[in-house]
């Protein structure tokens, strides 16, 4: 039984049967039972029946505070009442046109005003496409096939992608390990990786490969790690000597750090940038934005000439995802969003920052108010490396009490939004005090 007040929870109410019956049909039906993204395990699974603001509830009505959202695009929470009025509306209209259409122009002038690298902006409909189709447009302006990348690193599920982001043992740099099966094995010699956060070996390796290279990509703030002082424009300064064009991946950072992304929250400009998540305000909708002298290179006018970059998706540009991203887009322009995402991220960091103090439990608070997590580890968290030394066994048992008192975050990301209030605080640090508890009783 839930107490009186507090919402049902794992902890306090059991699964239902019908709940229980869905988590079976998906067992049999998706491979592992899920979506490709998140599992949990099997006592703590369930399944979505609704979410709102900042709350979500499954099947057995039991709440969690939601710091997955939706794995970062629900930044305004969920079913915001602007998104909801403009999906409602375009839908009467039509849900996809497969041409240009006044949605589509609109968020394509809004992001390109937006973000310090915007000149140009093609649309795609997921973020691994963005980033894959920055890395062409790359390739095709600098007529180099390879790049670097930085170990840790996600940029999405494609194959020059999946390269070192989770080496279990990684080797020696520049070489990349393939993150999955599948990924053909000359994809390897395409792809060079660095340290994050250490310029010294980029600074080496673009001295030895330079010429070969067609692109770096980077992640500014990489998963949970920000970037050291000095990182992002010394990369900015080594990329414009080589002449090498500077891709920031921007999927998570874009309109979240600041309403110009990463870019305008760290001071740096990249040459091309990859947007996703929130711009879609829930949709599937992604784009690669960046200078003219790259990214004119989609133009279809250039077809058969050996400047064309081809890139085309059935449902980019929709405007059903374009409204959603315009609403989201303009609800962030409201004075004081960012501040006050800053201040209840930075609470929560905070709060869980003290308790880790009080409980003594070996651990750190990586990343910015918006995104961030605990890291069981005493070592500095600055490179990818740094975070094998995080203790992950205990990193699952926080993750799973949390979860059983009803809050739901990210195997390695807390994500805010604009919806969580100081009541979320409260409730959260509470959870989060309980299962420090259980941590330091391992
Ligand atoms: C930094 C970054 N780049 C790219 C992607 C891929 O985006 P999508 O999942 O929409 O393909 C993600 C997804 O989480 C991401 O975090």
């Amino acid at each position: 039984m839930s107490q009186r007040g507090a919402p049902p929870t794992p902890a306090t109410t059991p699964r239902t049967p019908a709940e229980a019956s869905l988590l079976e049909t998906a067992a049999r039906r998706l491979p592992g039972g899920v979506l490709g993204s998140h599992r949990f395990t099997d006592d703590l699974a369930f399944v979505v029946k609704r979410a709102q603001g900042s709350r979500l509830w499954d099947v057995s009505g039991r709440e969690y505070i939601d710091y997955l959202l939706g794995s970062g695009p629900m930044f305004l929470g969920h079913s915001h009442p602007a998104v909801v009025r403009a999906v409602t509306e375009q839908l009467a209209d039509g849900s996809t046109y497969f041409l240009v259409n006044e949605p589509a122009i609109a968020l394509a002038d809004e992001v390109c005003r937006a973000v310090p690298c915007g000149e140009l902006i093609r649309f795609t409909s997921t973020g691994s496409e963005a980033t894959f189709f920055a890395l062409r447009a790359a390739r095709a302006f600098r007529k180099r096939d390879k790049i670097l990348k930085f170990e840790g690193g996600y940029h999405g599920s494609h194959d020059y992608a999946l390269m070192s982001q989770t080496p279990k043992s990684p080797k020696a740099f520049p070489a990349p390990m393939p993150d999955s099966a599948g990924i053909p094995h000359a994809i390897e010699g395409e792809v060079l990786v660095a340290p994050y956060n250490d310029l010294a070996t980029v600074e080496a390796l673009l001295a030895a490969h330079g010429h070969e290279l067609a692109a770096v990509i980077v992640e500014p703030f990489q998963r949970l790690i920000p970037p050291q002082p000095g990182f992002l424009p010394g990369l900015r300064a080594i990329t414009r000597r080589h002449e090498i064009p500077l891709i920031f991946d921007e999927v998570v950072t874009g309109f979240r750090f600041a309403y110009g992304g990463a870019q305008e929250y760290y001071g740096v400009t990249p040459d091309l940038a990859t947007y996703g998540k929130i711009i879609g305000g829930g949709f599937p909708l992604a784009a690669v934005v960046g200078r003219e002298a790259i990214m004119r290179g989609f133009d279809p006018r250039l077809g058969g000439s050996p400047d064309y970059v081809s890139q085309v998706g059935t449902l980019n540009g929709n405007p059903i995802a374009a409204v959603a991203g315009l609403a989201s887009l303009a609800e962030l322009r409201k004075p004081g969003v960012y501040d006050r995402v800053r201040a209840i991220g930075g609470a929560l960091k905070a709060g869980l920052a003290e308790l880790v103090k009080t409980t003594g439990v070996v651990a750190q608070v990586v990343g910015e108010p918006s995104v961030f997590d605990i890291v069981f580890t005493d070592r500095p968290v600055v490179d990818y490396r740094a975070t094998l030394t995080g203790d992950s066994a205990k990193l699952r048992r926080f993750n799973q009490v949390c979860l059983q008192r009803g809050v739901l975050k990210g195997g390695s990301k807390i994500y805010v939004s604009v919806a969580h209030d100081e009541t979320d605080v409260e409730r959260t640090l509470a959870a989060f005090g309980h299962a420090l508890e259980a941590v330091a009783r391992l």
